[in-house]
Formats: structure tokens, sequence, C-alpha cells
């Protein structure tokens, strides 16, 4: 196509990249489907292993299928000596989503056989990465408070266990199963802008864990991930409910833009932010910390006022804010459990993009300057 004849898809919006089996959002309607299961359906009922292995072969697993795959992951969990020397030698140096990219690039550093990229050895550096992310997240906490990494426990599942070496305490049934739930919900999202960028990546034939750390530096920014963080730094900011109609007025008056609010594909509210609110009564119920999802609902009633006639509405990352708070996990890891999550996602599309690889090599319209005469440096004016 000539340049005369092209035009800009800013922010690539409505632009299709790649087929896919393995997730479909209808933003009017509201719906999420994971290769064909509503989203609503797998938070009730599913594990986030079970989610995991139906991302990675677009159907659930068997018994035997699962219980193979629970130990594939209990085996990677821990961490390695350059991984722990690593997050020790960072502590107090860089935030956690940096850490968790380090570390990440360091495990591929490990790994001989990164630049292996058939199935089934792309299959197990997924497992690898998706096992011990949580690890590298909880242990990175752990030295910036000052205390001793927790080691993973092979009796609990894949977020009770996360919990535990978080806080170095067994999570409540309650709240393994909501923190079940939230990684359930944020496991895969279509092509989001961190999956795509791993997809970019990827494209070159460059390996899984270049894709990856290209995904969590994606993921970090506040209009992708970086949003729950920021929901809760807005809830501490408004600080109590009587403040939120002055806060939000004065807020958006002067430009901000509400975090958590508002997609790209939802022109409803987000189906991840119904669940996620269910679950914030539940939590309410027993929570210390109930009173930032009691501001949260407030402030989603204000917000929708506000922004009535307009199609911005709560997105995963609102009440995924005050859930998390509810769990007693710092703001800071918000972002990065969200990359907990997503690896299951982000390395299924790996799978498919390697499977049937293209580079990835759009094209900019070029509207600067033509025809100019070069000029030797001491002859410009
Ligand atoms: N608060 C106030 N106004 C907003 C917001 C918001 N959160 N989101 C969009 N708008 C307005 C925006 O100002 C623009 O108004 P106008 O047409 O008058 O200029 C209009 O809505 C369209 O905005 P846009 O930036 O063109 O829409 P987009 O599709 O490019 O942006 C978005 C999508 C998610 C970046 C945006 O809604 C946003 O910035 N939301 C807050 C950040 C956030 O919560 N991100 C997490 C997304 S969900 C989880 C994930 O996938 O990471």
């Amino acid at each position: 196509m000539t340049q005369e004849a092209a035009t800009v898809a800013r922010g690539l919006e409505g632009i299709y990249v790649a087929e896919t089996k393995l997730c479909r959002i209808d933003g009017q309607k509201g719906e999420l489907v994971y290769s064909g299961y509503d989203i609503y359906d797998l938070a009730d009922n599913s594990s986030f292993e079970e989610v995991a292995f139906l991302l990675w072969n677009q159907r659930l697993p068997s018994r035997a299928e699962l219980a193979e795959l629970k130990e594939a992951l209990r085996r990677e969990r821990p961490l390695s000596p350059l991984n722990t020397r690593l997050l020790n030698e960072m502590n107090g140096l860089v935030r956690p989503m940096r850490a968790l990219e380090i570390a990440v690039t360091a495990a591929g550093a490990l790994d001989r056989n990164s630049s292996d990229l058939s199935q089934p050895a792309l299959r197990r550096q997924a497992a690898l990465l998706t096992a011990r992310m949580g690890t590298v997240v909880a242990a990175f906490h752990r030295l910036r408070e000052g205390k001793p990494i927790v080691a993973p426990r092979d009796d609990l599942n894949h977020a009770a266990n996360f919990l535990w070496m978080l806080k170095g305490e067994e999570p409540s049934e309650l709240e393994a199963h909501i923190f079940n739930v939230a990684l359930i919900l944020h496991a895969e999202h279509e092509m989001n802008a961190s999956t795509f960028a791993a997809i970019v990546t990827a494209s070159t034939q460059s390996d899984l864990y270049s894709a990856i750390a290209s995904a969590i530096g994606t993921l970090k920014g506040p209009l992708h991930g970086g949003a729950n963080d920021a929901v809760f730094r807005t809830l501490q900011a408004i600080g109590s409910e009587d403040n939120i109609e002055k806060y939000i007025d004065e807020m958006l008056a002067s430009g901000e833009r509400m975090m958590g609010f508002g997609h790209r594909v939802y022109k409803t509210t987000d189906p991840r932010a119904i669940i996620l609110e269910r679950l914030g009564h539940q939590l309410a119920e027993v929570s210390p910390e109930a009173k930032w999802f009691h501001m949260s609902t407030k402030l989603r009633d204000y917000l929708l006022q506000k922004f009535e006639g307009r199609p911005l509405y709560p997105n995963v990352d609102f009440f995924s804010a005050s859930v998390y708070k509810m769990l007693g996990i710092p703001n800071d890891l918000y972002t990065p459990i969200f990359a907990v999550a997503r690896i299951a996602g982000w390395s299924a599309h790996l799978l498919e993009q390697y499977a049937d690889n293209r580079l990835v090599r759009p094209n900019a319209l070029y509207e600067g300057a033509d025809n100019r005469p070069y000029v030797p440096v001491d002859e410009r004016g």
C-alpha cells in the first residue's frame, strides 16, 4: 500500500493482529470467555491451575492431567540460587515490577534451552515461570520487610501457597478461595497491550523469557496493569467516604483520569469487576480493612453518576485494589500479582504465536521533512 492511501489506526483500535483459540470478549454485553468457558462459571468452579491447563491446551484437564500439572508447578516453585542472590542485591533499590522483570530475565539466563522454541520446551518454560513468578514476588516482599524468605509448601494450591509465602501464615479458606478467583480473573484477556508486546518480541523468534519480560514491562504502566495500584492510591488520597465528591470533582475538572474505570473493549461493566465486587462483599464481613471496599462501592456509584451517558464503567482493576487490601497485600504488589496470574495467558498466546509465526512488522506513516540538502556541521546556523 502506498503512503498516500494509508491511514493510521491510533492505538491499533479495532485492528485484529492474530487468530486465537484462547479468549473471546464481547465488550457490549460484558462477556468474557476462556476457550468456550464463561468467566462466571470458571470463577465459581475452577482453580488457577485448571485454568492454566485450559489456556495451554484449550480443554479442561482430566483428574490425572491436573495432578500432573500441579506436581510440575510445585517442582518449579523454589527460587534458584541466582534469583535469591539477585533479590538480595536488589533489595531497597528497585520496585517490585522491575524485580520481577529481572527475575524472569535471570531465569532465562539460567535455562540452557531458552532458545529451544519447540512446543514441549515452550510448555516447560511456561510452567516454570507460572510456578516461579509468585515465589519471586513473595520473596521480594519478605526481604524488603527484613523478614526471612518463606519456602513454598507442597500441600497448598497455587493461590494459597502464594499467600503463605507472602505472609508466613496460612490463609483462611475464604482468603485462599478469593485469591484463587482473582488469579483466574486475571489469567487471560485476549490481545491486551502486554500480550501484544510479548507477541511482537516472540515474532522475531526471540525466546519466551524475553517475550515475558517485554510483557511485564508493558503491564507496569498505569493505563494497563498499573491501574490497580493507582486505584488504591486514589482511595488513600480520598481518605474517607465524605470526601469522595469533592475529590473526584476536582480530579476530573483538572483533566485527570480515574484509574480502574474505562476500557478499550468493554463499553459496559467489566464482568471481572462484577465478580470481584461480589467477593469483596464476602471479605468485607470479616476484614479489618473493609473501609476501603465500602469506599470503593460509594466511589463507583458517584463515578457512574458523573460519567452518565459515556461508556465509562469499572474495570478489573477497580475492585481488585480494595479486595487485595482486605487480603492484607501491600498496594505496590497489586500489579506484580496481575503478572503472576497473567503469565498463564501470556504464555498460552506465545504457544499459539510460535506455532504459526510471522514477524510482526507494521508501518508508520511518514510526516517529516523531505529532500533536505545535507549541511556540514560547521556551516549550520
Ligand atoms: N477517567 C476519565 N475519563 C476517561 C477514562 C477514565 N478512566 N477513560 C477514558 N476516559 C475518557 C477520555 O478522556 C476520552 O475522553 P474524550 O473523548 O473527551 O477525549 C474518552 O474517555 C476515550 O478515552 P481513550 O483514552 O481514547 O480510550 P482508550 O480506549 O484509548 O482507553 C483506557 C482505554 C483503559 C486506557 C482508559 O479508559 C483509561 O485510561 N482508564 C484508566 C486506566 C485503567 O483503568 N486501565 C486499566 C484497564 S483494564 C485492565 C487492563 O487491561 O490492564
